[in-house]
């Protein structure tokens, strides 16, 4: 009965990697500065899908098929602020609305369109909304100021990663694994010790709040600006916001102090979305509210990227992924640990937005 009750609990949660994508949600589809008037092809959901700016600077987002013989319209080209598809020619404006028909008695059919999907430019990022329009609601999106804040400095970057996105999004909600997987990149001493943990919950949010009391804080992180010779308040603490954009944050302050605005302070976003059910776009942004014109510490953060989140996080969820199809076949009994309650509370949470969609 055990056995079968944890066979059970195994295909729960290998489920939560095949859920269906959330599409009522936005997604950074690239960085602002990633796109220009030249056609920039990315499949987002499953969707491939064109973005490009028109001459006033104004980003589009159309889907990639042309409705005629279903040629990508990014192997066209540019007419002006118009699309014009490279097989037959039709030619669409920036709404996805069918403007030119170049062949025969030139009559556009009246389905002759590209889907046009919302698409929003903040904080120095493009949003796409991937689902019903009129659903498309602003005030969704993470707040993520401090990108455009002069107090703050912040280095991008982004790769390719071959995973399901909820590997990551559980990754970040159990910042523990920093102190076994990142202990050399992250610069992590022995004696870091959790003291205090709670989680927060709120409507599309969650917070995971962890708290190292008496901390020597990550070598990494604050490097040669931590203050040396005293122990310390050091939180690590994520924040996710539904479907997957999520906001680390790493403090050190004096003792008692934490999280009061008072010290050195670390934001990590990351925003992650979903390619197809088994690869995704992983953008991030590591910014600090010290040091802003130290060219060491940006290096250090470029190299924080590349080491922690690209080589270590994304390389071990890819293992993962590439397992997920034989766990239940070579008998593998999941386990969870105390450590798993913010991934499992936003695995429920978007098994009822799934739902919510079907
Ligand atoms: S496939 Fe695009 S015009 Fe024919
Ligand atoms: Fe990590």
């Amino acid at each position: 009965m055990g056995d079968i009750g944890a066979n059970l609990e195994t295909a729960r949660l290998l489920e939560g990697y095949e859920r269906p994508l959330i599409r009522n949600a936005w997604y950074c589809a690239a960085w602002s500065h990633e796109v220009t008037q030249e056609m920039f092809p990315r499949r987002i959901l499953n969707m491939p899908i064109v973005l490009y700016r028109t001459e006033a600077g104004k980003a589009v987002a159309l889907l990639d098929i042309c409705p005629h013989k279903l040629a990508p319209m990014s192997q066209g080209k540019k007419v002006g602020d118009n699309l014009q598809c490279g097989y037959h020619g039709l030619e669409f404006d920036c709404s996805g609305a069918c403007v030119r028909n170049p062949q025969g008695d030139g009559r556009i059919p009246q389905e002759a369109k590209l889907r046009s999907f919302p698409l929003l430019e903040r904080y120095g990022v493009l949003w796409i909304w991937t689902g019903d329009p009129a659903r498309a609601d602003e005030s969704k999106i993470i707040d993520l100021r401090h990108f455009e804040d002069p107090a703050w400095r912040t280095i991008k970057g982004g790769h390719h990663v071959d995973c399901n996105y909820m590997l990551l999004v559980e990754n970040l909600l159990d910042l523990g694994h920093a102190l076994f997987l990142h202990k050399t990149s992250g610069g992590i001493s022995d004696d870091l010790v959790l003291s205090e943990t709670s989680i927060e919950q709120e409507g599309d949010m969650l917070r995971d709040l962890r708290l190292y009391r008496d901390a020597r804080p990550p070598a990494t992180i604050f490097g040669k600006y931590a203050p040396k010779g005293v122990r310390l308040d050091y939180n690590a603490d994520m924040l996710w916001v539904a479907p997957s954009m999520l906001m680390s944050h790493n403090g050190c302050s004096e003792t008692g102090r934490a999280r009061d605005g008072s010290g050195l302070s670390l934001r990590g976003t990351h925003l992650l979305t979903p390619e197809t059910q088994h690869t995704m776009h992983y953008f991030y942004g590591t910014s600090r509210n010290y040091a802003l014109d130290d060219p060491e510490i940006d290096e250090a953060y470029r190299r924080f990227q590349r080491d922690a989140l690209k080589a270590e996080d994304s390389r071990v969820s890819e293992a993962i992924d590439g397992l997920l199809g034989q766990t239940m076949a070579l008998g593998v009994r999941m386990v969870t640990l105390s450590t798993d309650v913010s991934g499992r509370r936003v695995n429920r949470m978007l098994d009822r937005m799934a739902e919510a969609e079907r």
